[in-house]
């Protein structure tokens, strides 16, 4: 099977093997004549992305980039970003790389001119609509890595430096005009990287089936979204450059952003507070607790996960599912617990107290309170 397609679903995404070589065009066809590549530090060293900013060069689109982006990025990159923006009269942003430069790139080009600050388009309630959505300039997604599925999502997380708080900045418009899905650039990432994102995406599918709310669409693309995990990240850990089974996470990563509009839940309302304090590798982190984070789910979600198994072709209900969760954080080399990941126990109180106020915890299927939260922190030490 040729893995190829031009999907339109949830946007225009051209998926497939070296359909990178397509940038110029498609960066065009979104009405782009003057584009920034935001990037991050790491990658704009890299070839891939000389590559992209030739063909957009060739194109007549010239090659300006933006790369002061960190892991976990904040509100100062951004600024520094929209300096470089506005001072190089652009039209839009190719958001280029993984998560940390797509979601970046997302708000500059949501931020180029707007009369409130960021921290007020959080994705609370209608708060989107303080926006003006006329100045919202367009996005192209190019990922990098198979994980965070920013590519296909209309939000954007940003961590605010001075509170260590990581926020879900929503907007409609934030949704990439198209996304170019090309597995061949996922190859060279470092092999943790490979490993945490494709958690990432296997959290965002197992987390969004798990959720409470009704939303069969999302339920049926979570399933799927396991499977190809399961079947195609030990994979690619072992062999980098297998592109069938890239192709596959890469579709599974942009699942997984999908189903997720049905809810998130625990492993994220606990991994978000990590990274913001740590600054630790998101998916990475999802990975550590995501076991813990079943068993204090367990009354909730068996007959779920007990069907999710059978259709994984996993014997065993809830304890097989669980087993195979951990066979894989062990084949990935996943850190066994926070404290593996770097967490001081003298600040549980405190990281209890921030994940309860993250958004994801309206999907968990067990209300999180401060009593359970803080236990379920201890259990993952
Ligand atoms: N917008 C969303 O819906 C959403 C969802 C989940 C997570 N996130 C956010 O995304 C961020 C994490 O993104 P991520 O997991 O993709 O990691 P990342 O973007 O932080 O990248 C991790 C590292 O991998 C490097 N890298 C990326 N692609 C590479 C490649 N092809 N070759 C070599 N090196 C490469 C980067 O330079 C970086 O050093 C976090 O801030 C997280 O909160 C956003
Ligand atoms: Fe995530």
């Amino acid at each position: 099977m040729k893995l190829r397609g031009n999907w339109s679903y949830p946007t225009l995404v051209k998926f497939g093997a070296g359909r990178i070589s397509e940038l110029a065009t498609h960066v065009k066809a979104a009405g782009l004549k003057k584009p920034l590549l935001v990037t991050d530090k790491a990658l704009a060293t890299l070839p891939i992305t000389a590559r992209a900013l030739d063909l957009l060069e060739e194109g007549g689109l010239g090659r300006a980039m933006f790369s002061e982006v960190d892991p976990n990025p904040n509100e100062m990159n951004m600024e520094a970003g929209l300096k470089v923006y506005r001072a190089g009269g652009h039209d839009g942003v190719v958001c280029f790389g993984g998560g940390s430069a797509l979601d970046l790139g997302k708000m500059i080009a949501l931020m180029a001119d707007q009369p409130v600050s960021v921290w007020e388009l959080e994705d609370v309630g209608d708060w989107w609509t303080r926006a003006n959505p006329a100045t919202i300039a367009p996005i192209v997604a190019v990922p990098t890595t198979a994980g965070t599925g920013s590519e296909v999502g209309r939000a954007g997380v940003l961590t605010n430096s001075a509170t260590h708080r990581k926020k879900i900045i929503f907007h409609p418009k934030l949704l990439p005009a198209v996304t170019i899905c090309d597995p061949e650039l996922t190859v060279g990432m470092p092999r943790f990287i490979t490993a945490g994102t494709g958690m990432d995406a296997f959290a965002h599918c197992l987390e969004a089936y798990c959720s409470p709310f009704y939303h069969p669409m999302s339920q049926g693309i979570a399933l799927e979204g396991m499977r190809l995990v399961l079947e195609n990240l030990p994979r690619v850990y072992i062999t980098a450059d297998d592109i069938e089974a890239r192709s596959h996470m890469m579709a599974a990563a942009a699942m997984g952003a999908v189903a997720f509009q049905k809810g998130l839940g625990a492993i994220h309302s606990l991994s978000h507070p990590i990274g913001a304090v740590y600054n630790t590798h998101h998916g990475t982190t999802n990975a550590v607790v995501m076991p813990m984070v079943l068993d204090f789910n367990r009354a909730a979600i068996e007959a779920r996960i007990v069907w999710a198994a059978a259709y994984l072709g996993i014997d065993g209900g809830f304890d097989g599912f669980r087993a195979r969760v951990m066979d894989l954080r062990a084949e990935l080399n996943i850190p066994a617990n926070l404290t593996a990941l770097g967490v001081d126990p003298a600040r549980l109180d405190e990281l209890t107290e921030m994940a309860l106020e993250d958004p994801s915890c309206d999907g968990n299927p067990v209300k999180m309170m401060a009593e359970n939260t803080r236990a379920l922190f201890g259990t993952c030490m």
